[in-house]
């Protein structure tokens, strides 16, 4: 397996994935290729599913009732917001209609979404921060989750991802 880069605590994971994600929508709209332009949108995606799940699964709810209830709940609201997209993208190509704008338009929600968690002083992140959780061994966890669901994803793509509290009508 690749040496993994190794993260200061869990909040520089979390960044550091937010970074490559934003790499990757800058790479996706400077690309021309078609299918340069899909391969990437793919990876977009898988990226997001893992972000979204390692930070659902451990993230979040370590700092239920520690942070302020809205913080977390419009997270997961955001993140559903996201989901349906993705999973929109990950049925569908390049070759269909409103592809590109879809990946346009998760670029800007991913955006606003990481700018509620990174900004300073009153995002998500800065209070965490202050509870006393042990961002170490937090990052461990993480870290932990993340490399199993890229080991599942290099065996083949991941499941289409869960809402966690959006209901959509059937
Ligand atoms: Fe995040
Ligand atoms: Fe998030």
């Amino acid at each position: 397996m690749p040496k993994q880069p190794t993260y200061t605590d869990a909040i520089a994971l979390l960044k550091a994935d937010h970074k490559t994600v934003d790499d990757l929508f800058a790479k996706f709209e400077s690309a021309t290729d078609a299918a340069a332009k899909e391969a990437i949108a793919r990876q977009i995606c898988t990226e997001l599913k893992i972000h979204a799940a390692i930070e659902e699964e451990i993230f979040y709810p370590t700092f239920r009732g520690k942070i302020p209830d809205d913080m977390l709940d419009e997270a997961y609201v955001e993140h559903d917001g996201a989901k349906v997209l993705i999973n929109d993208l990950e049925a569908s190509s390049m070759a269909d209609s409103f592809f590109e704008a879809k990946v346009t338009v998760l670029g800007e929600d991913i955006k606003h979404h990481v700018h509620e968690e990174e900004a300073r002083g009153d995002g998500l992140f800065s209070a965490c921060r202050v509870t006393g959780v042990d961002m170490i061994e937090l990052k461990d966890k993480l870290l932990a989750r993340k490399l199993e669901l890229m080991e599942q994803a290099k065996a083949g793509p991941l499941p289409p991802a869960q809402l966690a509290v959006v209901k959509l009508a059937a």
